[in-house]
This record gives C-alpha cells, sequence and structure tokens, in this order.
C-alpha cells in the first residue's frame, strides 16, 4: 500500500474506523517488530496528535523504552510503577483522567495530563505496552480502549 496516512476528520469513533484498516496495511507481510510498532506510532500520532504515543516493552524485570512519537522519555520502568508499570503488573488496561491524580505516576512530560495505557499480548503472555498521553485533562474512554486493544492486536 501507499505510505500516505489519509487523515480522517470527524468524530473518534469514526477516526479510528478509517484508521484501523490503514494500520492492519502498513503491518501486512511486515515481520519486523520494530518497524511496525514504529509505525503504529507514526499512525496514531498523525491522525490524532497527541502528544505522546509510544510502546514499551518487557526486557527481564523492566518495561524498556520502544518506538514512539512526541518529546523524548524516560527509558526504564519497573514492573508496577507508574501507569505504564501498573498495566503490565495488572494486565489490564489502564485510563487516567488526570495523571495528577494517578499514585505513582510518571511524569516524562510536564505537559502530560491524562493518559491510556493498553497490554500488548503475545501468545497470552504480556510483552509490552501502548501509552498514549494528552496534554488535556480526560481525553481518554472505553472507545479509545476498543479500537487501541485491537490495533495492538494486530501486531504480527
Ligand atoms: N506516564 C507514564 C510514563 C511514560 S511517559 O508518559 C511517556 C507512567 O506513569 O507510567
Amino acid at each position: 500500500m501507499a505510505e500516505d496516512l489519509t487523515i480522517s476528520k470527524g468524530d473518534k469513533k469514526t477516526q479510528y474506523e478509517s484508521l484501523l484498516p490503514q494500520i492492519q496495511g502498513l503491518l501486512s507481510g511486515e515481520t519486523n517488530l520494530i518497524a511496525n510498532l514504529a509505525n503504529i506510532a507514526a499512525a496514531l500520532k498523525e491522525q490524532f496528535n497527541w502528544l505522546w504515543v509510544g510502546f514499551y516493552w518487557v526486557e527481564k524485570d523492566e518495561l524498556v523504552l520502544g518506538p514512539f512519537q512526541g518529546p523524548v522519555a524516560c527509558t526504564r520502568i519497573k514492573k508496577g510503577r507508574g501507569v505504564c508499570g501498573t498495566t503490565w503488573e495488572k494486565e489490564a488496561t489502564i485510563i487516567v483522567d488526570d495523571v495528577e491524580k494517578f499514585p505513582g505516576h510518571i511524569a516524562c512530560s510536564s505537559s502530560s495530563k491524562s493518559e491510556i495505557v493498553i497490554p500488548v499480548f503475545k501468545q497470552g503472555k504480556i510483552v509490552g505496552v501502548l501509552d498514549v498521553d494528552s496534554s488535556e485533562l480526560a481525553q481518554f474512554d472505553t472507545i479509545d480502549q476498543f479500537y487501541l486493544e485491537q490495533i495492538v492486536a494486530m501486531i504480527p
């Protein structure tokens, strides 16, 4: 497929519905993990223009920074620490309306106000997380959860 993304306007659901098949297209035929994570982060950033979107990947007892779009970020997060480490521990998506109210939140950027973190599973085992930050409060809900969980499930 062409490498140009078609950016959809409209409500959030419409934007995800347009983006999903395009991400599927970007991933199809490519098995390199870094390439695929990089393109997913880029496609999400381009469509939604969030502050930060990217991956942390499980390496021994830590999450290590992977492909992302946005400001520079902390490179390693322990299990149970911050929103990402808590998502890893609980193996479930976490939506944070106001990061200042999340105990132990790791502030990589002072501009981040709300966040959603999605676990990535491979053969039933958690292998990483997708982290999305917004510079506005309460930007994520179960619509984001629904579509972002589908997107990470596409990673080959
Ligand atoms: N806020 C995250 C850390 C990662 S950065 O937002 C990119 C956390 O609390 O785990």
